[in-house]
């Protein structure tokens, strides 16, 4: 072998290697595209950042009554007037949002899942947003926060 060709060689190998070990690193990694097709996935993706916070108006005796009010406003056409669910939307009743903690339903509220058609509320303000969480939480099984 010539000295130019064992270069050349030397040059090209580690570049092989490189690339090879990075198409093995990208296997091992695989994409987070893999789909949960639950209606509730999303709650489960709520960022530690967003859950760090409390619902201000957590002992607020009026935000229950209040987020009532905006919920029929803003939310019962696609979920229902009793939070029951709709053709256009899931329940509120279920497990899976009941069991959320009011930060996570605040984040949701915030961020909207709009690929799948849960629209963005940020435009609500922040009190607004947290009367609707708690309205929400309060709900029953059957739908009606208890008296
Ligand atoms: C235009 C119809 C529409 C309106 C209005 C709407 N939603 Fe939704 N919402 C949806 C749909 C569709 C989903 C299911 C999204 C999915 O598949 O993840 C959803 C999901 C949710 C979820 C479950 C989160 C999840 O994992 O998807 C919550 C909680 C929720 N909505 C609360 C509300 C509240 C509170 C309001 C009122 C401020 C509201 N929604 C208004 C359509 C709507």
């Amino acid at each position: 072998m010539t000295k130019i060709m064992t270069g050349a060689l030397m040059t090209v190998l580690p570049l092989l290697v490189l690339t090879v070990l990075l198409a093995g690193a990208q296997e091992e990694n695989p994409s987070p595209s893999k789909k949960d097709n639950s209606v509730y996935a999303e709650l489960a993706k709520a960022p530690k950042k967003a859950l760090a916070r409390r619902n201000p108006l957590e002992v607020d005796p009026d935000a229950v009554a209040a987020g009532a009010k905006l919920f029929a406003l803003h939310c019962a056409e696609c979920h229902g007037e009793m939070a029951e669910g709709g053709r256009k939307a899931p329940s509120l009743l279920a497990d899976p949002v009941q069991q959320a903690t009011p930060r996570t339903l605040f984040w949701i509220l915030t961020n909207g899942v709009v690929r799948r058609g849960m629209p963005v509320w940020s435009k609500l303000p922040e009190p607004q947003r947290w009367q609707i969480v708690s309205y929400v939480k309060s709900l029953t099984p059957a739908g009606k926060p208890p008296k």
